[in-house]
């Protein structure tokens, strides 16, 4: 998500803040801003689309001011432009803030501010911030920072700076990360401890509703307690960051893959933040408000991705005809955009790219334009060109993915698709009762999957033991015939070891063939409505001496008498199973890969975003 750095000490903040956006490069952002101040005047503020590496003469720029704040943009509300860059300020221009979190009630907020006289400069949802600390400021700005966030729904890591309550720099946290770095008198908030480790290795981190006021001598944290702010919290500790500056912009994990494995029940969260209508048992999904009349009159739809993402458009097939009554087909970019296809009026089209500069995916989704089809986009992206080619879309909110290798944003596809099936059921047959169940059982998937991730130690025993196979064979079926897949693709892409994925009825048709004692078999058979169909496929691979690993239902102690090895996941509805089965493949590979000593987030002959036929 976004990157922040705050600056507060006796030197200039200007070339401190710059040098700590650099280190946050390695997040991905589209935009980039900074506010610095000279005791109550504003000596230096900018904000860039683009890259700061392009911007180098910012560093060299003349500014004294001590106090600054900076900020790196991965937009999730807003387009890409200059003016959704942080940091936002209020009319005046006397209050600056940056932020990194989503505000679920931003519309409200803003309409109201819009009503009592505010004017917004940007389509963001931080700008609400800046308006309503400037609505309570009363000469101090950390007492304006409290009220401004109690009328928040939301997460956020905030800094804020005021040349009318000079010299400090009020933060906040609510679920976005926040520390601040100690350097004797000097003082460095920041999101990211790699935007502080050149400074300092001393930090401490900001919890939940808790604010911190930093000035050039000293800082204080205090608690939001409900109505209002309790004693200063004094008993956090400062700890030391042992970490190199590689290690910490992968928070401490050996690999992004790992850190962004290990974010998934966060990009769970926020693809359904704000998103969830429990009264009316509904998605609300705003970016498709724009067609929501057009959506009611379709009846098919093709939905077009690559790779990971093409599996993420086979499992919304299963969603999307069993609870949206929708007769739905997916095709492979590169195949879709070669066929003559036949397309009635009442089809759409549905593309899903992490990137959303896929050029196979791309050019299946002009195609469709070229043929007037309705098209809706499914992306992690904001402002990426599938984004601004499909007639709407819904952003999947996973933040950036550095690895190659897709783990967190095909949990964020997955979703945001199984909202959309809500979203299209409800305005066909799906009752309130069953609405209401799917919304719940999505609401209950981020504690799951932490369920699962809490097992990576024993995924990782397993992975190692199998980790010396040169052939997998992988096998689902429904919902999970797209993940025998997916889980095969992320077991060649990093590991390179050969693995294949199929349903499993499939088997007898030819992949037994190459079933024996040296070629084991991952089985995803969760209790579901295929569970005994798949019970008679391990049998045939356990009759021909293969091994089995199988991702089964917590609670099945049947499947220990057949299978050699069992990971567990959480039950849930069948159309989600996808999103919990998919977790432990993610870890699995990663394993087997480690142990094989490869280069996993930059496996070879591969690249993140495939921008060439
Ligand atoms: C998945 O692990 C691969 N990196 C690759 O298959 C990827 O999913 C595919 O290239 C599609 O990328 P996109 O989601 O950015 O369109």
């Amino acid at each position: 998500m976004c990157g922040i750095v705050g600056y507060i000490g006796k030197n200039p903040a200007l070339p401190i803040l710059f040098s700590g956006l650099e280190r946050l490069e390695y997040r991905g952002y589209d935009s980039f801003g900074f506010c610095v101040l000279d005791d109550d005047k504003v000596d230096y503020f900018c904000k860039e689309k683009g890259k700061i590496s392009d911007q180098c003469h910012i560093k060299d720029s003349h500014s004294i001011g001590n106090v600054g704040i900076a900020h790196t943009r991965w937009a999730t509300t807003g387009m890409v432009t200059k003016e959704n860059a942080h940091p936002h300020s209020n009319q005046d221009k006397d209050i600056f803030v940056v932020h990194n979190g989503i505000i679920e009630n931003y519309k409200e907020l803003k309409e109201k501010l819009i009503s009592e006289g505010y004017a917004f400069a940007s389509e963001t949802d931080t700008e609400v911030l800046a308006h309503l600390i400037d609505k309570y400021f009363k000469g101090n700005l950390e007492d304006a920072v409290v009220e401004a966030i109690k009328e928040v729904r939301g997460t956020y890591g905030l800094a804020a700076v005021s040349t009318k309550d000079p010299n400090k720099i009020v933060a906040a946290r609510m679920s976005s990360p926040l520390l601040i770095g100690v350097n004797g008198d000097e003082f460095i908030i920041a999101s990211d401890p790699s935007a502080i480790i050149t400074r300092t290795r001393q930090i401490i981190h900001l919890d939940d509703n808790e604010i911190a006021v930093l000035t050039d001598e000293d800082f204080t944290i205090s608690k939001i307690e409900k109505e209002t702010r309790c004693l200063n919290v004094t008993n956090k500790e400062i700890e030391m960051i042992e970490w190199d500056i590689e290690q910490a912009e992968k928070g401490g994990y050996e690999h992004f893959m790992l850190k962004e494995i290990m974010e998934e029940p966060n990009v769970i969260e926020d693809a359904i933040r704000g998103r969830i209508n429990i009264e009316q048992a509904n998605a609300k999904l705003g970016g498709l408000d724009s067609i929501q009349e057009r959506l009611r009159g379709i009846n098919n739809i093709v939905l077009v991705g690559c790779g990971t993402a093409y599996y993420a458009c086979k499992v919304a097939e299963y969603m999307f005809e069993e609870y949206a009554g929708i007769s739905a087909r997916s095709d492979i970019g590169s195949e879709y955009r070669y066929r003559k296809t036949i397309m009635s009026k009442d089809t759409a089209g549905l593309f899903v790219s992490q990137s959303g500069e896929t050029a196979d995916t791309l050019a299946a989704l002009r195609e469709m334009k070229e043929k007037g089809i309705l098209t809706i986009g499914v992306t992690n992206v904001v402002g990426s060109n599938q984004a601004r080619e499909t007639d709407a879309g819904v952003y999947t909110r996973s933040g950036p993915e550095i690895a190659v290798a897709s783990t967190k944003a095909f949990i964020g596809q997955l979703t945001t698709l199984a909202l959309m099936t809500v979203y299209l059921g409800r305005q066909r047959d799906m009752s309130h009762v069953m609405g209401e169940r799917i919304i719940n059982e999505i609401s209950n998937l981020p504690e799951l999957a932490e369920e699962i991730l809490a097992l990576k130690d024993d995924i990782k025993v397993i992975a190692e033991k199998y980790s010396h196979y040169r052939d997998f064979w992988f096998i689902g079926r429904k919902y999970n015939s797209a993940i025998a897949l997916e889980g095969a693709l992320k077991l060649k892409e990093v590991s390179y070891i050969h693995a294949e994925g199929t349903a499993g009825g499939e088997l007898k048709h030819g992949p037994l063939a190459l079933i024996d004692e040296n070629c084991p078999t991952v089985a995803i058979c969760p209790s579901d409505s295929v569970y005994e169909k798949m019970l008679s496929n391990i049998e045939e691979v356990k009759a021909r001496k293969g091994k089995i690993i199988a991702i089964a239902t917590k609670g099945n102690e049947e499947i220990r008498k057949i299978a050699d090895d069992v990971i567990y996941i959480p039950k849930t509805l069948e159309m989600l199973t996808p999103i919990l089965s998919v977790i432990p493949l993610h870890l699995f590979s990663y394993y087997v890969a480690s142990a094989l000593g490869r280069d996993i987030d930059k496996p070879k002959n591969l690249a993140k975003s495939v921008t060439v036929e």
